[in-house]
Parts: structure tokens; C-alpha cells; sequence
């Protein structure tokens, strides 16, 4: 499977591979290392971010004094990466942490630096926040919690223009405009959730990745499904940005991919 996923990338030699999160299974060694060669296999440049899987558990020495050390040695130093080019700008932010086990935060210091970081951004590039941990749940994956003080976030993000949220966590690949009255200036954000990339650890669907294709503000994300040992197009929903405002505050789903009974 990850030969298959690594062949399907060199075929489409993306501009910037993103990877939100859950590179590990209990963030051990031997886990981190596979990881390592995994993406350094990968087209460059690639944009990571861990998750909560990346912290590990049950070794509490590990999981409270050590917390991300073995991501940052094996994976990436920085835990606040970003990459821009003369059409994209990209911000990952850490939202795993030792405390809150699964559902990750996202802290005061990360709303600030969402906000610094792309007020430097030049207008016209689509803005693109990278997390693991959603900040919005999807209508059509029921109830599952959103990542802490995501109100706060949500609010940095309209305020600087972020065009779109890339997200992981729930294993369920999803693409939909978040239209919340609640978010300044008639902005809407497009949030493109990543199912399961390599794992085995499959929640009713198959794995997949998501291909984003983006020309100015517009953007078309396709689920890249595996079928029978490729990866191939699945749905592909288009956007163009800005996005406006309807009413009401909920995760409008455009498209994804049903799950398999
Ligand atoms: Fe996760």
C-alpha cells in the first residue's frame, strides 16, 4: 500500500505533500523510523504535522517530559513548519498534546502566530492552515469532538483570509465549506479532511489521500480512493474562494466518500 501511495505521488509530483498527522501508531521507535523512510521517499517538499497517535501513551516519562521529542527527531524539528510559493502559503500547527489525549488544543501562542504569519502573506495566495485535529465535524460523520478552542481559531482564520483548514483524525476523507454566520467579512472556510492514508486502521471506507489542485483561489479536491491495489479519482468537489456566507453555523458536506458497509 505505501508503494502504491509513493508511486501514485511521483506520478502526480505534487508542488508540496501535507501530512496531517498520525505518522505512528504509539509514536515507538522502530514506528518513528519506518515513518522517517516513508517520507523521505516522498516528492518534495513535504509539510508535516503530528498527531496524537505521534505522543506517546503509555510510557509516561515519554508521553509528559519527552512528549514530541521522538517527532522532532525523527520526523521534523519544527513544529510550526510553513511553505509558500508564488500561489500557496501553508501554516501546520501542532495540536497533539500529552494532556488532553486525543482531541489535541490549539493554544493562545498558535492563534497569534495564525494570525502573524499570514497578515505577511501576500494578497492572492490561497492561505492553507494544516492541523491534525478538525476544527469542525462533519455532518455526515456524526458526533466527534472538534479540536480545543477551536471557536478561537475559526476566528483568527476568517480574520486572516485562511482559505482552507487540511485536517486529519477522523479517518474519513471529506470536503465541505464551513458557513458559519458567525465568521467576519461574508468568509466562509473550504475544510478538506484526509482519510486513512497507509493505515489498516480503516473506519468504513477505504484509504485514500486527497489531490488538491489549485489555480488563484480556486481550488478542486479529489479523494484518491485504493481499489484493488491503486489509488484512483474518486469524487472531486470544486471551489472557488472567497467563499460566501449562507446562514446558519454548520460543515456544509460537498463531497466525500460514502462508507462501505
Ligand atoms: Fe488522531
Amino acid at each position: 500500500m505505501a508503494e502504491r501511495l509513493l508511486a501514485s505521488l511521483w506520478e502526480t509530483r505534487p508542488d508540496i505533500v501535507v501530512i496531517t498527522g498520525d505518522l505512528t501508531q504509539r509514536a515507538r521507535h522502530r514506528q518513528f523510523a519506518a515513518a522517517r523512510a516513508f517520507v523521505e521517499k516522498l516528492p518534495q517538499p513535504v509539510l508535516v504535522v503530528p498527531g496524537n497517535h505521534d505522543v506517546p501513551l503509555y510510557d509516561l516519562v515519554q508521553r509528559f517530559i519527552g512528549r514530541l521529542s521522538r517527532y522532532r527527531r525523527y520526523i521534523c524539528e519544527e513544529l510550526q513548519p510553513f511553505f509558500a510559493d508564488d500561489e500557496i502559503a501553508v501554516l501546520g500547527l501542532n495540536t497533539a498534546r500529552s494532556a488532553a489525549f486525543s482531541n489535541g488544543r490549539i493554544s493562545h501562542r498558535q492563534v497569534a502566530a495564525i494570525r502573524s504569519v499570514f497578515a505577511d502573506v501576500p494578497p492572492r495566495r490561497l492561505r492553507m492552515l494544516a492541523i491534525h485535529h478538525p476544527l469542525k465535524v462533519p455532518l455526515a460523520v456524526g458526533n466527534l469532538p472538534v479540536v480545543g478552542r477551536a471557536d478561537v481559531a475559526l476566528k483568527a482564520i476568517a480574520e486572516t483570509g485562511v482559505h482552507l483548514v487540511l485536517s486529519g483524525h477522523y479517518h474519513r476523507a471529506f470536503s465541505g465549506r464551513l458557513l458559519d454566520a458567525n465568521l467576519v467579512d461574508q468568509h466562509s472556510v473550504l475544510m478538506v479532511q484526509a482519510g486513512t492514508g497507509i493505515s489498516t486502521r480503516l473506519r468504513g471506507e477505504p484509504n485514500s489521500f486527497n489531490l488538491l489542485r489549485v489555480n488563484g483561489t480556486a481550488v478542486s479536491s479529489t479523494v484518491m480512493v485504493l481499489r484493488n491495489g491503486e489509488f484512483i479519482a474518486g469524487e472531486t468537489a470544486d471551489f472557488a474562494a472567497p467563499l460566501i456566507v449562507q446562514s446558519g453555523s454548520q460543515l456544509e458536506r460537498v463531497k466525500g466518500i460514502e462508507p462501505s458497509s
